[in-house]
């Protein structure tokens, strides 16, 4: 089994980006747990990180060649991207959206997603563990 980690705007900050919403641990740091998780779960792991729209998009794409299902945290493309709601609609693998902060418990522009209804679930408010637990997800699925 194969599954994409996706990691949309800003991700790449991880570490110094506003560390006591978003936490101490970097990007790299929460890549490489995953990648030993999928080890346990018997997964094979992608990890990759685009600020630019565009690039998410073609990754999804992409994905529907050779992944089972996409772990992704868009960024603050949540709350404003059709085009990226639209991509999740085009590929016929599962999508479960992540989030390290609890967007409900934030501003109210966050509350609003523009893609948690074309995905599979959403996980958000635990930290680097909202995408361990969707990758768990994920693998049950299959
Ligand atoms: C985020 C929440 C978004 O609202 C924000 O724009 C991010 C990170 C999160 O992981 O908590 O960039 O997706």
């Amino acid at each position: 089994m194969k599954y994409l980690i996706l990691h949309g705007p800003n991700l790449n900050l991880l570490g110094s980006r506003e560390p006591e919403v978003y936490g101490s641990m970097t990007l790299d740091d929460i890549n490489n747990k995953l990648i030993e998780l999928g080890k346990e779960l018997g997964a094979e792991i992608k990890c990759v990180q685009s600020s630019h729209e565009g690039a998410l998009i073609d990754a999804l794409h992409n994905a529907r060649t050779w992944a089972n299902g996409v772990v992704f945290n868009p960024g603050g493309f949540t709350h404003t991207s059709v085009a990226l709601r639209d991509a999740i609609s085009a590929i016929q693998i599962p999508v479960v959206e992540v989030h390290l902060s609890n967007v409900y418990a934030r501003e109210e522009f966050r509350h609003k997603s523009l893609i948690s209804g074309v995905c599979k679930g959403k996980i958000t408010g635990f930290g680097w563990s909202s995408y361990a637990l969707a990758l768990r997800a994920l693998t049950e699925l299959s």
